[in-house]
């Protein structure tokens, strides 16, 4: 099996790159990636000269670097490449419509012309917008994106949807939670706060802090793309759910006292604007139908994360010594 992985050198990515490495030995994997800020070889520094792994750098929104890519036969493809921070997407909406939706019809286009046996498409819960305190978000849920990030990854869940009705092309997407583990770029919230808290610098948490999340172990969530991969059905959407309902507050606290830190770090800041209130995932699809659910306990899947951060303190000053602080510096100034 030969596989397309766009976005390899990003955080699920990546991850998800060692795993097939790991539990499908005899797969060959094509890691094609733009590097932006987001993409980091060095997350995949311990895989890089498998015999099996290569690294082809390139844009998914141009249209002669992904005819090059598919210059090779693949049977899937995999695509994580994706602009992701619902923040950033505030300041340069136009860069996520461009690389999330374009960039992914134009793989589609490609990906369907060369034959592939299964594309899937990763996409998130954001898609459905916002819950109250009750409910759960099924994949027949509306999509009622909020954030230009979320409208963005909606779009491209619909036009995925569109090549498989009106192309028949096997085409299967997964929504999930918020990831979280070993090499997160440290502008998301758990990695934000646990390199924020061992520099001894203070923690911004938006608003009142009581936004919930359903967060998911990035194994956890490896394993169910790898399954729907595998076992889904073609035209099908299947949420990828951590069954970890946390507020943003209730995990500061805990990477606070984790780390052995005050609590007095926290510091609430304006929130930002369109801030969904809460995301839940009812995945009795992928459970029932694939029998994938996930493994990872919170409080065990974070102490775990920031047990990496702890060790591997190299990786992430590297990145916050880099470009990415001329970034941090522009536009977390209010959070300061
Ligand atoms: N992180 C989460 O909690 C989460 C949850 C659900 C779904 N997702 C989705 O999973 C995917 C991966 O998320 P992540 O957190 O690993 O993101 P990330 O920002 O860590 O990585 C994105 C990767 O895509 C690459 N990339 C960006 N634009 C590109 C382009 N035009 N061409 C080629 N490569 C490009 C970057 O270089 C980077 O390596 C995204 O599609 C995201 O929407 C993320």
């Amino acid at each position: 099996m030969k596989i397309l992985v766009t976005g390899g050198a990003g955080f699920i990515g990546s991850n998800f790159i060692r795993y097939v490495l790991e539990n499908r030995p005899d797969w060959e994997v094509v890691n094609f990636d733009a590097l932006t800020y987001a993409g980091n070889l060095a997350n995949l520094a311990d895989v890089a000269d498998s015999e099996n792994y290569r690294f082809v750098k390139g844009d998914i929104s141009n249209p002669d670097d992904v005819r090059g890519v598919f210059g090779e036969k693949f049977d899937y493809v995999a695509n994580f490449a994706a602009e992701s921070h619902v923040d950033r997407s505030l300041y340069e909406p136009n860069l996520f419509l461009k690389t999330n939706v374009l960039g992914t019809q134009l793989l589609l286009n490609q990906a369907l012309e060369s034959g592939v046996k299964r594309f899937l498409h990763v996409s998130t819960d954001e898609v459905y917008g916002s819950l109250g305190p009750e409910g759960y978000f099924s994949e027949i849920s509306p999509l009622e994106p909020n954030s230009p990030y979320s409208a963005s990854k909606a779009s491209a869940d619909l036009v995925c949807r569109s090549y498989h009705m009106t192309f028949d092309m096997p085409v299967v997407i997964t929504r999930a939670g918020n990831n979280y583990g070993p090499y997160q770029f440290p502008e998301k919230l758990i990695p934000f706060f646990i390199t924020r808290a061992l520099n001894n610098e203070s923690l911004p948490l938006y608003g009142d802090g009581l936004n919930v999340r359903d967060w998911l172990y990035v194994e956890d969530h490896c394993h169910g793309i790898l399954t729907v991969f595998e076992k889904g059905k073609d035209g099908e959407t299947y949420n990828i759910g951590g069954a970890s309902e946390m507020t943003n507050l209730e995990i500061t606290r805990m990477i606070l006292s984790i780390l052995g830190k005050p609590q007095s770090l926290i510091k609430f800041v304006k929130d930002r604007p369109g801030h969904d209130r809460r995301y839940a995932l009812d995945y009795t699809k992928v459970k029932k139908t694939l029998g994938w659910q996930p493994k990872m306990k919170f409080s065990e899947g974070l102490k775990k994360t920031i047990d990496w951060y702890c060790n591997n303190q190299k990786w992430w000053k590297d990145i916050l010594s880099g470009q990415y602080r001329q970034f941090y510096e522009l536009h977390y100034k209010e959070r300061k």
